[in-house]
């Protein structure tokens, strides 16, 4: 997918504030600071779209972007912030249970997971959660510039294989790095084509 344009619209505190949804939405989820906000930068073409930041729970709304004025593109905040309060955590909670329930026009998610770290609980939880509420979703190992391709191989399968142990289908995966932008075509393909559907 060739991008033409990619704009930032809005922020909003929840799913009811968001834009009108006439146009198909793909949102991008996953542990504070695993990279969701640079990826969509990559994606974009545009290192200043997203905020980005060294330090975890940088994103705290749902973020709504533009992409060739035909597809929405948000950037969520992410869970696992060790740093949030209890009643920030639960509005987090509702907030993206909300928005992931009810956004009618959201054709699927990307959970990012880092590929530096075998399964975590918090991630499988996250995708079982996903399955209980029936949104489509898929997997997006980050970071893989840091470890080596046998590292980062042997946490992706690991990961599938924590899955099938209740999963009996397996969500499509891909593997990016934003420093080298491995994984981007692939990322926008899959979108394309789901936009062609
Ligand atoms: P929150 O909004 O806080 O939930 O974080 P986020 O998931 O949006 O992460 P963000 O994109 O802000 O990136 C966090 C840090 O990881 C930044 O310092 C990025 O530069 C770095 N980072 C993200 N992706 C990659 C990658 O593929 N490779 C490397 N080496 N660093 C990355
Ligand atoms: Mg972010």
């Amino acid at each position: 997918m060739i991008i033409k344009s990619a704009e930032y619209l809005i922020s909003s505190p929840d799913w009811e504030k968001c834009p009108t949804p006439n146009m198909p939405e793909y949102a991008f989820i996953g542990r504070s600071n695993v990279g969701k906000s640079s990826l969509i930068n990559i994606l974009a073409n545009n290192e200043k779209l997203a905020k980005t930041s060294g330090t975890p729970g940088k994103t705290v709304m749902i973020n709504h972007f533009q992409v060739n004025k035909e597809w929405y593109l948000v950037d969520l905040p992410g869970y696992g912030f060790a740093k949030r309060s209890m009643s920030q955590r639960k509005q987090w909670e509702k907030m993206i249970e909300d928005y992931l329930r009810k956004r009618t026009n959201l054709v699927t998610i990307f959970v990012l997971i880092d590929s530096r770290h075998s399964p975590q609980k918090l991630d499988i939880d996250f995708v079982n959660q996903l399955g209980e509420w029936n949104v489509p979703f898929s997997l997006v190992f980050t970071k893989a510039d840091k470890s080596t391709q046998a590292e980062v191989s042997r946490n992706v399968k690991a990961f599938l294989a924590k899955m099938r142990e209740t999963w009996e289908f397996l969500p499509p995966h891909f593997v990016t790095s934003t420093v080298k932008k491995t994984g981007r075509d692939a990322i926008l393909g899959y979108i394309e084509e789901l936009n062609a559907q």
